[in-house]
């Protein structure tokens, strides 16, 4: 099976300010050292694959006293030239939804403030068309009634159970425009049997794989960027003819996060 890639444009945020000074998900150790030149470091890593890759990356200046904002994912979802903003669910990274929304509108796209609770890319992942939307721990499930309102899509909403995959992009990876890798038991049951339905040649990943946010990837169609410790993952890929490229994020997985969390795609 031979992948196609088609290079994507993305956004993304130096950690300059990264830490973990507070929690909010069960990754989080605000007792425990955090490295902020090693996060950047890493994220230069991650950020130089994409370069390599032929990758359109825009950044967005960090701001001191945002931690997270380094995982651009939730900053918005933005889909045929329309920016859906992101309204956090805690206060601590409440200002980042602005700060990107501005920044989406800076860029030229059409700026849609939201009216309901919800972490953008993190919990909505755009397939082929649809848009499949997490909800249990951050995303307000009337937030994905606005989503399919302001884009026109079909949207597939999921129930997340297990609060160490408490991001849609945590227990789902795209791979292309018709299949996806996850974790079944991050999701409650209906959730599992819609996404066996949809997707029957779907990845299933190990538990292993999952517990180093190895699904946090993205995926131009062909190249499939990775955590470096998914190594099951990895071999899976393969397999199936796509070409991952491990990377490692530890320092950024103390915030709860991985490859994809630090990616917004724009789709003009
Ligand atoms: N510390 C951040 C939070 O809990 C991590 C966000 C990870 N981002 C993601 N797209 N999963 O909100």
């Amino acid at each position: 099976m031979t992948r196609t890639a088609s290079p994507r444009s993305v956004l993304m945020c130096r950690p300059d300010f990264f830490t973990v000074s507070y929690r909010i998900n069960p990754w989080m150790h605000p007792e425990e050292p955090t490295d902020t030149s090693l996060a950047v470091r890493q994220w230069d890593a991650l950020h130089e694959i994409y370069r390599t890759l032929g990758f359109e990356v825009h950044l967005i200046e960090p701001i001191d006293g945002l931690n997270d904002m380094v995982y651009a994912a939730n900053g918005g979802l933005v889909i045929d030239g329309i920016a859906y903003g992101a309204k956090f669910t805690y206060p601590q990274r409440r200002p980042e939804g602005p700060a990107y929304l501005r920044w989406f509108a800076d860029a030229g796209f059409e700026v849609r403030e939201p009216e309901f609770t919800n972490e953008g890319e993190g919990d909505m992942l755009f397939v082929g068309g649809r848009i499949l939307a997490g909800r249990g721990f951050r995303t307000d499930p009337r937030a994905h009634a606005e989503v399919a309102a302001v884009f026109g899509r079909e949207v597939i909403s999921l129930g997340l159970v297990d609060p160490s995959f408490y991001h849609l992009d945590t227990a789902v990876a795209v791979l292309d425009d018709t299949n996806i890798a996850y974790l079944p038991k991050a999701f409650d049951e209906p959730s599992r049997a819609v996404l066996r339905g949809l997707y029957p040649d779907a990845v299933v990943v190990s538990d292993e794989d999952a517990a180093v946010l190895g699904l946090n990837s993205f995926s131009d169609g062909c190249n499939v960027v990775i955590a470096s410790r998914a190594k099951d993952f990895e071999r899976q890929l393969a397999e199936r003819g796509y070409n991952p490229i491990g990377v490692d994020l530890s320092e950024l997985l103390l915030g709860g996060g991985g490859v994809k969390c630090c990616t917004l795609e724009l789709r003009r």
